[in-house]
């Protein structure tokens, strides 16, 4: 036996027991009488102590070992006489009697502490040693906690757990896909699944009416702080629904990992909102609602009166914070270089003050007048003392940068709490994207996702605007899932193929399989995907997913810690019949 309990464990009503304890030292404190030893594993930290006078040879012993040695300890609980109260254990320590060296370890290459001294890439490159620090021990702990939930709710609501293939076919679904040579079948290559979605639909038609699965997807995309090639997503699906049915039972899902993981409860439905009032409230997909600032149009107002950026501008977008009444000049001309930046791309930010004396102040007020000023800040509902900042230029490229301009100052006043969640709905989404490079459509969600009924006239008058039974579920400006109503008859799936310009041989090529099997009796059926590695980060108050990933990659996609990707040697490239 290696131990009778955990380093975390033992409190004052143990007093008297003989334990025996293993784990990692934290460190060592040499008191000249006493060595106080904290050892450490994930349960917490017990303090052991080694009395020169009652064992000379043991507390030399103790004096030597290093941070992350690995000992095993046998001795008597004794309570402390100065307690810590910041720890659990804190107010017993371990009078030991003996000490046996498990492993030695070399000094680790950064302090294992909550507060650590290691950069980002050592961190990474020793990652099983980061994995030790507790901070990063509570994410994955969290994780697990959500990941144990789910199951728990979808198991109660008769979701089962059904596992898809990862080597599947190269399909265009979004991202770029990542590969495998098959060896067996040379010059043809398997693709990882960006997402498990034409198998969960094939589910739906053998009749598995509900199925889940937490499940790695692979996208080969540009990385962000929200974006790993590897993800995970709790991917669902369900027969027999409609919109409604998918929103409520996973709403119901959010609200018990919530209540259960964080002890949050939500009060009533969480609230929803267009594609096409959050693109123009917010400017964005995925709003961050825990505050306001939302845009006001000024297009009108602020045009005519021969300030030409704004006359050859398509939009003119404001955006008033009360809270901005405290900036000074210097501060506006930092946002107005900030806006300027090429990440962002506005040409320049124009400002209005109203001031506390009822008077206006711009940057623009040589060509408009007070009576001007006036009409825009009654517009923008502003009270004496607030900032009105204003964008101008082609409407989505305008609404996208208030957008990163609303956040940073979100940022900046402080109105982006890691601990208040805000979830919002966000429905209607538009079925197709202009892809303005190949001059063609695209899937918004994906090809499989069915249009909505009443706009269906348009679809091949004016594709753009029809809308598509499709939904995200967004919370504190990030999208946590999203899904949609899918086609299940082949004729509309083959429309949509064409649609997105495949011929009829591409689309019978890639998805024929779906399509046959629409033939078979397809259920009418619809689903969603969190990705687990954003709610979890989202719950854990964080905007960056690596950390609540074991063993995460870096921006450039590499794993630090294994080395990877690596070349492969001559023998193998000629097994699979690749030549570099
Ligand atoms: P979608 O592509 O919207 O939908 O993905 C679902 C959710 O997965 C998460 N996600 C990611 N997380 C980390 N890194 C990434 N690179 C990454 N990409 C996506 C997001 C996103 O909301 N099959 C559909 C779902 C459906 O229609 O049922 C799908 O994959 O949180």
């Amino acid at each position: 036996m290696y131990r009778s309990h955990t380093c975390g464990e033992l409190r004052m009503e143990h007093v008297g027991t003989t334990v025996t304890l293993a784990g990692w030292v934290q460190r060592s404190r040499d008191l000249g009488g006493m060595t106080f030893t904290d050892l450490r594993d994930r349960y917490g930290i017990t303090q052991l102590a080694f009395n020169m006078e009652v064992n000379a040879d043991l507390c030399e012993q103790a004096r030597k070992l290093g941070r992350e040695f690995v000992i095993q300890v046998t001795g008597i609980v004794i309570e402390r006489s100065s307690k810590n109260k910041n720890i659990p254990t804190g107010e017993i320590e371990i009078n030991v009697t003996e000490l046996k060296i498990l492993n030695a370890a070399k000094l680790p290459p950064f302090t294992i502490e909550d507060e650590t001294d290691g950069g980002d890439e050592l961190r990474m490159q020793y990652r099983y040693l980061d994995l030790r620090r507790n901070p990063v021990q509570q994410k994955l702990i969290l994780r697990n906690k959500v990941a144990l939930e789910t199951r728990k709710y979808l198991d109660s609501q008769n979701f089962m757990d059904v596992e898809t293939p990862v080597l599947i076919k190269s399909t265009p679904e979004g991202a770029r896909d990542f590969v495998v040579p098959s060896r067996m079948n040379e010059g043809q290559f398997y693709a990882l699944p960006q997402s498990p979605q034409t198998f969960k639909q094939l589910l739906m038609v053998s009749g598995f009416d509900r199925y889940y699965q937490i499940v790695k997807c692979f996208r080969d995309e540009d990385l962000r702080a929200d974006r790993q090639p590897e993800f995970t997503q709790i991917d669902c699906e369900m027969a027999f629904v409609e919109q409604e049915d998918v929103l409520n039972t996973f709403e119901g899902l959010i609200k018990h990992l919530f209540k259960t993981v964080r002890g949050v409860e939500f009060e009533g439905a969480f609230p929803r909102m267009t594609y096409a009032e959050a693109m123009e409230k917010y400017g964005s997909d995925k709003p961050d609602i825990r505050f306001g600032m939302e845009f006001v149009d000024l297009t009108k107002e602020a045009q005519g009166k021969d300030f030409v950026v704004f006359d050859s501008s398509e939009i003119v977008l404001g955006i008033n914070s009360s809270k901005c009444a405290e900036f000074t000049r210097k501060q506006i001309d930092e946002l107005t270089e900030w806006v300027k930046r090429p990440q962002i791309g506005a040409k320049g930010m124009v400002y209005l003050r109203y001031n506390a004396d009822g008077t206006y102040k711009s940057s623009v007020d040589k060509f408009y007048s007070e009576a001007d000023l006036k009409i825009w800040a009654e517009k923008a509902n502003m009270q004496p003392g607030d900032l009105l900042l204003l964008l101008s230029g082609e409407t989505n490229k305008t609404r996208k940068q208030l957008n990163e301009l609303r956040l940073h100052l979100g940022n900046q006043l402080g109105l982006r709490s890691p601990d208040v969640f805000k979830p919002l709905w966000v429905l209607d989404f538009p079925l197709l994207e202009w892809d303005e490079e190949n001059g063609r459509y695209h899937a918004m969600h994906h090809p499989f996702t069915s249009p909505k009924p009443e706009d269906f006239h348009l679809i091949s008058t004016e594709p753009g605007k029809v809308r598509a039974n499709a939904y995200d579920l967004a919370m504190n400006g990030v999208e946590l899932g999203g899904g949609s109503i899918r086609i299940h008859d082949r004729a509309l799936q083959s429309q949509m193929f064409d649609l997105l310009g495949f011929t009829k041989e591409e689309a019978q090529a890639q998805f024929g399989f779906l399509m046959n099997a629409f033939e078979y009796g397809a259920p009418p059926h619809g689903g969603l995907a969190f990705g687990l590695d954003r709610l979890v980060a989202t719950m854990g108050g964080s905007e960056s997913i690596r950390d609540y990933i074991a063993f995460p990659k870096n921006n450039s996609g590499r794993d630090m810690m294994i080395d990877a990707p690596s070349p492969l040697d001559e023998k193998q490239l000629k097994e699979l019949g690749i030549r570099l």
